[in-house]
């Protein structure tokens, strides 16, 4: 293991206020997004978005690294150009997705468990050689009733660290990425719960399994409430005054239902309880919440507490950058340049939250 070689690809993703970008939609996800659009679902269509991301004018002005799909790592542009070289000529570092997969984790009615370990230390050499220099593996956390498990967290631990080791065995930088799950009528308070518990776990299996701490990165969800968690249960469980709750919530969409603020404080605090300092970046996920709102987080993260903290906060978000820039897109050859602009403002606004320096002024310009 080249251990110095880790740290400073560790170091890099985070650099200079830069984040990630996840392109890494398995076929069958991204399939699921082009038809919502009645874009056609076939390779050639996936080639054409991916080359219009990779190469959007000035993308590695914002954007660290890229997280590539199978399918794409081994893709050109269509003058031939591989994706690859492309990302390193504008300085992006390629990663790729290297689990398999959620499946229903058996005997575990509503849990899930990634899959992909077997056959992946030959992978990641593979992936190395292509050029790839960091990887992503995710493992899904659902909150329901009595959910999750302790024996379902516990597999999906333990496969993180299992993988997360045998990529530094490889040269790969892991991105360990354990996300709690927006689906749900779960409160605030509950995800706090459930993400520490979850954390807690990730690092002491990292530990066991001998994961080198300096040369990984941590991709965790926000501390958010359920999609469909009643506005007054979230009240009563954080203790904040029912009626100005009440108030403020009054105008909002299901994923504003808490404030930007509460959002940002639960969030830095469930992280200073369980991540070690030693961990250089944390990238959060968006999921599922708006692109506007996925910046505002983390500008308030960054604005509140960003000069106390042990490592970086910053972003690997996959729609809350790319889906303005595919809904403008459509599949259309004569939206590229439109579609490239929103998804370098997306960027540029992420990279700015980072800094602490977003407003909502950003979105009018
Ligand atoms: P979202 O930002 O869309 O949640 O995707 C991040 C990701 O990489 C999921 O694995």
């Amino acid at each position: 293991m080249n251990t110095e070689k880790l740290i400073s690809t560790a170091k890099a993703l985070v650099a200079d206020d830069k984040g990630l970008l996840a392109m890494d939609e398995s076929n069958p996800t991204c399939n699921k997004r082009f038809a919502k659009l009645n874009i056609p679902q076939t390779v050639e269509a996936r080639r054409a978005y991916r080359e219009l991301i990779v190469t959007a004018p000035g993308l590695g002005e914002t954007i660290s690294g890229a997280i590539l799909f199978d399918e794409t790592i081994r893709q050109q542009k269509k003058d031939g150009t591989p994706f690859l070289k492309v990302l390193v000529d504008a300085e992006i570092i390629p990663g790729i997705k290297v689990d398999t997969g959620a499946k229903d984790l058996a005997a575990h009615p509503g849990e899930k468990i990634t899959e992909g370990l077997d056959g992946l230390r030959d992978r990641l050499i593979e992936y190395f050689q292509m050029g790839a220099r960091f990887a992503k593996w995710r493992a899904v956390i659902t909150i329901g009733d009595g959910l999750p498990s302790r024996s379902g967290l516990e597999a999906n631990v333990h496969a993180l660290a299992r993988y997360a080791t045998l990529c530094q065995e490889a040269g790969l930088v892991p991105i360990v990425e354990p996300e709690v799950l927006m689906d749900g009528d779960h409160s605030f308070e509950r995800c706090l719960k459930v993400t520490e518990e979850v954390l807690r776990n990730v690092f002491i299996q990292l530990n066991c399994q001998r994961v080198l701490l300096e040369g990984m990165i941590l991709k965790p969800n926000m501390v958010l409430p359920g999609l469909t968690c009643p506005p007054h249960k979230e009240v009563k469980e954080v203790g904040v005054g029912e009626q100005q709750y009440q108030v403020r919530l009054k105008d909002r969409q299901p994923d504003e239902s808490s404030d930007v603020d509460e959002v940002a404080d639960a969030t830095v605090k469930c992280l200073l309880r369980t991540v070690p300092a030693a961990v250089p970046g944390i990238a959060f996920l968006s999921g599922g919440q708006s692109a506007e709102l996925a910046s505002a987080r983390l500008n308030a993260m960054n604005v509140r507490f960003k000069s106390q903290l042990p490592w970086a906060l910053a972003f690997s978000f996959a729609r809350a950058i790319q889906q303005p820039a595919l809904e403008i897109w459509r599949g259309q050859e004569t939206n590229v340049k439109a579609a490239q602009q929103a998804l370098l403002h997306r960027a540029r606004c992420n990279r700015a939250a980072r800094r602490g320096e977003y407003t909502s002024a950003m979105e009018e310009t």
